[in-house]
């Protein structure tokens, strides 16, 4: 049987992952994965029932068996995100969340647990999944493979003004002291560190524009999709 076409696209955080996985959903009428809003709502499943943060077994439990349901918004682009029955879309987007996220995504038992969740995310007609991992471990067998990077300047400025646009308070200089921190220990880990899967195209896309990235990726893809 053959799977579903897959593009994979990793990288560290405020690097345009999420906004060139939309872009180029629209333009192949393919699913998306938001593999970081797993991580995250662990966390806050997590944090809901006071668990420590650093108690493998439990949240790897908990990952097994969470209650999670991503409901598209076809008018805003943005996907709607609900947990035990509740709305959490705007709590997943704080930096809080997403360093709780980092901190639970470095346990084995924890990622083992959501590989499956996942992988059901591959559906006809194809499906482009951003995360850390997705070329490396989750979709080892990936059509097509993305690695972005950008200046750590440059994605705390991009972070930060996606918050601003969204209504979240924020302060570059501690965004940038987060994202650094969020990278080293993403990079770090043992279990599925960040990097790029070495048939992975790597597009340093600092100075150059969303629009601009997402041309070079139609073309390198043309060939193969
Ligand atoms: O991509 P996002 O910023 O939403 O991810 C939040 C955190 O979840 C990351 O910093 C990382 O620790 C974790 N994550 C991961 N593997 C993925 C996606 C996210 O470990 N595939």
């Amino acid at each position: 049987m053959t799977l579903p076409p897959v593009i994979t696209i990793d990288g560290p955080s405020g690097v345009g992952k999420g906004t060139v996985m939309l872009r180029l959903a629209a333009h192949l009428g393919w699913h998306t994965l938001d593999s970081g809003a797993l991580y995250r709502v662990l966390a806050c499943a997590a944090q809901a029932r006071k668990f420590s943060l650093d108690d493998e077994p439990a949240l790897a439990e908990l990952a097994l068996n969470l209650d999670v349901q991503f409901i598209p918004d076809t008018a805003s682009g943005e996907t709607r995100v609900i947990l035990d029955g509740v709305e959490v879309s705007s709590q997943l987007r704080t930096e809080t969340t997403a360093k709780a996220a980092s901190q639970v995504a470095v346990f084995p038992a924890v990622r083992t647990a959501l590989l499956a969740r996942q992988h059901a995310f591959r559906q006809v007609p194809g499906l482009i999944a951003d995360g850390r991992d997705m070329g490396t471990v989750v979709f080892p067998d990936a059509t097509f493979k993305i690695f972005m990077t950008a200046s750590a300047e440059e994605r705390a400025q991009r972070r930060y003004k996606q918050l601003k646009e969204k209504g979240i308070d924020a302060n570059i200089e501690s965004l940038t002291a987060e994202i650094a921190q969020r990278d080293q220990r993403d990079s770090s880990r043992s279990a599925a560190p960040l990097k790029a899967a070495p048939d992975a195209l790597v597009i340093d896309t600092t100075g150059i524009s969303i629009e601009q990235v997402v041309a070079q990726i139609l073309t390198a893809i043309s060939a193969q999709i």
